[in-house]
C-alpha cells in the first residue's frame, strides 16, 4: 500500500464483538495506523506504534459501526495521513507519524469477520 491507494474492507461484525482492529505498518512492532473501534467503550481509538511502544491515542466518539451488522469502509493512504471513511460517510483522519512511503504489513484482529478486502 502506498500513498494514493485505498483498502476497501467489507465484513460482518458478530453480535458479541467487543471491537476489532485493522493494523497497517511495517511489522507488528511498528504500526502507522491501528484503527480500533471499541463497542464496550463506544469509541474509535486510533494510534501508532514505534519499536513496540504505543504512541499518543486519538479518540473519535463517532462510532458508526454496529454489532450484528455488515459493514463496508475504506482506508485511504495519503502522503501525510490516513483517511478512514466510515460506513455512514464520516471521515477519521490520522497522521502518518513515521512518514512511511509504503505499508507492507496488514493485520486484522478481533471481532470482525472478513467478507472481502481489496487494495486499489
Ligand atoms: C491499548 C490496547 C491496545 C491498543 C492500544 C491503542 O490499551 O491494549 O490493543 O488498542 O491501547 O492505544
Amino acid at each position: 500500500m502506498r500513498p494514493g491507494n485505498t483498502l476497501k474492507v467489507k465484513g460482518k461484525i458478530p453480535a458479541d464483538s467487543v471491537g476489532f482492529s485493522i493494523n497497517l505498518g511495517c511489522s507488528s512492532r511498528d504500526l502507522a495506523l491501528h484503527f480500533n473501534p471499541r463497542f464496550n467503550e463506544s469509541v474509535i481509538v486510533c494510534n501508532s506504534k514505534f519499536s513496540n511502544c504505543w504512541q499518543t491515542e486519538y479518540r473519535d466518539r463517532h462510532l458508526s459501526f454496529y454489532r450484528g451488522s455488515t459493514v463496508k469502509f475504506f482506508i485511504e493512504m495519503l502522503s501525510d495521513k490516513f483517511r478512514v471513511k466510515l460506513p455512514d460517510g464520516h471521515e477519521v483522519y490520522f497522521p502518518n507519524r513515521h512518514g512511511y512511503h509504503k505499508i507492507n504489513y496488514v493485520n486484522i484482529h478481533g471481532g470482525l469477520k472478513m467478507i472481502s478486502f481489496r487494495l486499489s
